[in-house]
């Protein structure tokens, strides 16, 4: 069964690029831009890694990501990332970034961009590895803040596919962003959003009315048996992801995840790592981490796989290539 994940193509659809970044890196960049982190070396970093909730988290890894300064920085955490997928045979991945965690702290919209762009054009030609960018608004701050971010974005339509939303989910539900997600949509951005993670199914119908294509988590949905009709018979994709669920607590432990009954209930569900560096594994992790919690037959490992695939912004030709790779694979 390793040895069928570790080769199983692979296609990762919801990863936070600031949640790649590991505590080496981190400590690294501390010292060498000068930016003071509340940790002396990598024990306490990891010590550190205890979450109760999902505020908990984000409160370490907003911490976390002030160190990324420079363009260099931000092109050093995304090779390191892509270095990753090659090793785990990630054939292609749609990354997610938080442009305001780094716009407030006064580093340009075009420094991010800029060093994370280089680093998945170098990935596309020396490890064959296609990638999309996503760039996701946070929920906690208010529409209008967001609205600007999308303005700025404009300037990097070609660099940037989609627009996400993340951060603290309950109290701001995906209402909340109801003319921005209208305004990118005019603009010709894909859209997604992060919804069931913490808040209710109310959250993952709110983010359906905003017009997404994909549902990031969506792990309570069960809670509404109309809803669950609804993302089963318009096969809408959940990008679901164990180690991060079970590091913030959604759910107790991973023979509890819901992910392989949705499946088999016939839903377009996803494996992906969230963010990696701070939940214990990447995709490979998280595959292993289901087989062993669940024992999926193997041709439901693939079929994750192949979900992901179709649940991809990538054009058909491509798709169609991916897919004879994935079916070859026994
Ligand atoms: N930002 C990074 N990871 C996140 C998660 N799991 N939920 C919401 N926002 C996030
Ligand atoms: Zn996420």
């Amino acid at each position: 069964m390793l040895h069928f994940i570790h080769s199983l193509p692979k296609i990762e659809l919801h990863l936070h690029i600031e949640g790649a970044l590991e505590p080496e890196m981190m400590l690294k960049l501390s010292h060498a831009n000068g930016i003071p982190i509340p940790y002396q070396n990598l024990q306490e970093i990891r010590r550190a890694y205890q979450f109760g909730d999902l505020q908990s988290f984000l409160d370490l890894y907003y911490a976390g990501a002030s160190v990324l300064c420079k363009q260099e920085d931000f092109f050093e955490l995304t090779w390191a990332y892509m270095l990753r997928c090659h090793q785990e045979r990630v054939v292609h991945t749609e990354i997610f970034f938080d442009p305001q965690t780094h716009t407030m702290r006064g580093i340009p919209l075009e420094t991010v961009v800029r060093g994370i762009t280089q680093a998945l054009k170098k990935a596309k030609e020396e490890l064959g590895i296609s990638s999309y960018l996503i760039a996701c608004i946070l929920r906690h701050l208010s529409e209008e803040e967001g609205m600007r971010t999308l303005e700025d974005l404009l300037d990097f339509r070609h660099e940037v596919i989609g627009i996400g939303l993340d951060s603290s989910e309950v109290g701001n539900p995906p209402s909340k962003f109801k003319n921005l997600f209208k305004r990118a949509k005019e603009e010709g951005f894909l859209l997604v959003a992060h919804a069931g993670e913490e808040g209710d199914s109310s959250y993952i119908q709110e983010a359906l009315e905003l017009g997404v294509c994909r549902i990031d988590h969506g792990v309570r949905c069960e809670e509404s048996l109309e809803l669950l009709e609804v993302l089963r018979s318009r096969r809408i994709p959940l990008t679901m992801c164990p180690l991060s669920n079970y590091a913030l607590k959604v759910t107790p432990n991973l023979k509890n995840h819901n992910l392989l009954r949705l499946l088999r209930y016939g839903l377009c569900v996803t494996i992906n790592s969230d963010d990696p560096a701070y939940f214990g594994g990447y995709m490979n992790a998280n595959f292993e981490a289901i087989a062993q919690a669940l024992h999926p037959a193997q041709d439901e490992l693939r079929q994750l796989s192949l979900n992901a695939l179709e649940a991809s912004f990538l054009p058909l030709d491509q798709k169609k290539e991916i897919k004879a790779l994935i079916l070859e694979y026994s």
